[in-house]
């Protein structure tokens, strides 16, 4: 018999075929993400869970479902799972990196020069209809080549955004992370470690880039903002939990920013009214690994762990594969 799993979302028809090939599958084909009551009952007598960034997977969840073995998720981050919860649980989990950090660079630089070039305002005064005439500080904004990178987060895709700016771009690449890179990481990008405090107060343009974990919960607040130049920018392509966004609007409406570049909210899909009422912000909806062959990457990448966690093979990027084994 083969094992049952659960598809959580919509996602591509070639991808649930291929898991039709070796599953029974329940494919909960909609993108309205199901309510943890509706997961619990779907995911009843599974022992795979196909899922993203948006079920919340529970201690709850699991010892309602003693029989799940793997939780494969299309998504990097993976602060919707209870890590500790699976491993007492011996559910495997799986995400998916890697596959998805160019794309995400690319939407990073480009929502930081969106917000430093001021695109997003420019365009809305542009359909307003309230363009009468050409001016020397229309719409003046920062410049990105020359300038100073604050990188806050240095794993994969803090350093595919630094090689961006620092080869593209001729920016000088600062970066913060619990972790130093190497000599030989740091050389060919100019890049150097500097305190969280220097970061902020010498970067022009800060892109966050750290995991969403308790440790960075609100890590940044009004008194980082303030430490930042009043012609800086900050864009956040990580977790919206990351910064306080009340205080972030506090500072873009007082002037004490110039810019904002976000991608990710706190209680996304609703966003801070605050922010919204703001021109000097550029709000995409969660987007950055959002080119087609990219989304097409994540889900094949959740599917060949499914695939292989539940028919003994090789597991290609386990999240606590290693406690696990302990
Ligand atoms: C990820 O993969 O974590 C992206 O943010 C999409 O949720």
């Amino acid at each position: 018999m083969k094992p049952k799993v659960l598809i959580a979302r919509r996602i591509f028809p070639d991808v649930v075929a291929r898991l039709r090939e070796h599953f029974e599958v329940e494919w909960y084909d909609e993108n309205e993400p199901l309510t943890p009551a509706q997961l619990q009952r779907r995911l009843a007598g599974k022992q795979g869970l196909f899922a993203s960034g948006t079920e919340q997977i529970t201690a709850e969840l699991l010892d309602a479902c003693p029989e799940l073995k793997a939780v494969c998720l299309m998504t990097v981050g993976y602060n919707n799972v209870d890590v500790a919860a699976c491993t007492a649980r011996g559910v495997l989990l799986t995400n998916a990196p890697d596959v998805l950090t160019e794309t995400t660079a690319d939407f990073g630089f480009a929502l930081m020069m969106a917000a430093a070039r001021r695109i997003s305002e420019s365009e809305h005064f542009l359909r307003r209809g309230d363009w009468t005439q050409w001016r020397v500080d229309l719409f003046a904004g920062a410049d990105i080549h020359g300038s100073t990178l604050g990188i806050l987060g240095m794993g994969r895709i803090g350093q595919a955004i630094a090689k961006r700016g620092a080869l593209g771009f001729g920016m000088q690449v600062i970066y913060h992370n619990r972790s130093r890179l190497s000599p030989e990481q740091e050389a060919p990008l100019g890049a150097q470690w500097v305190s969280k405090q220097e970061l902020l107060s010498r970067a022009d343009h800060m892109v966050i880039v750290v995991p969403y974990t308790p440790e960075s919960h609100h890590l940044i607040q009004a008194q980082d903002l303030a430490l930042m130049k009043r012609s800086a920018t900050l864009t956040n392509i990580a977790r919206g939990g990351v910064v306080d966004e009340d205080a972030l609007a506090q500072a873009l409406g007082e002037g004490r920013l110039a810019a904002a570049g976000l991608d990710v909210f706190e209680g996304e899909p609703t966003v801070n009214p605050r922010l919204l009422a703001l021109n000097n912000v550029v709000l995409t909806p969660h987007i950055a690994s959002a080119s087609v062959p990219t989304r097409r990457a994540m889900c094949n990448l959740a599917a060949d762990n499914l695939i292989a966690a539940l028919t003994g093979g090789q597991v290609l990027t386990a999240v606590n594969g290693r406690e696990l084994a302990a």
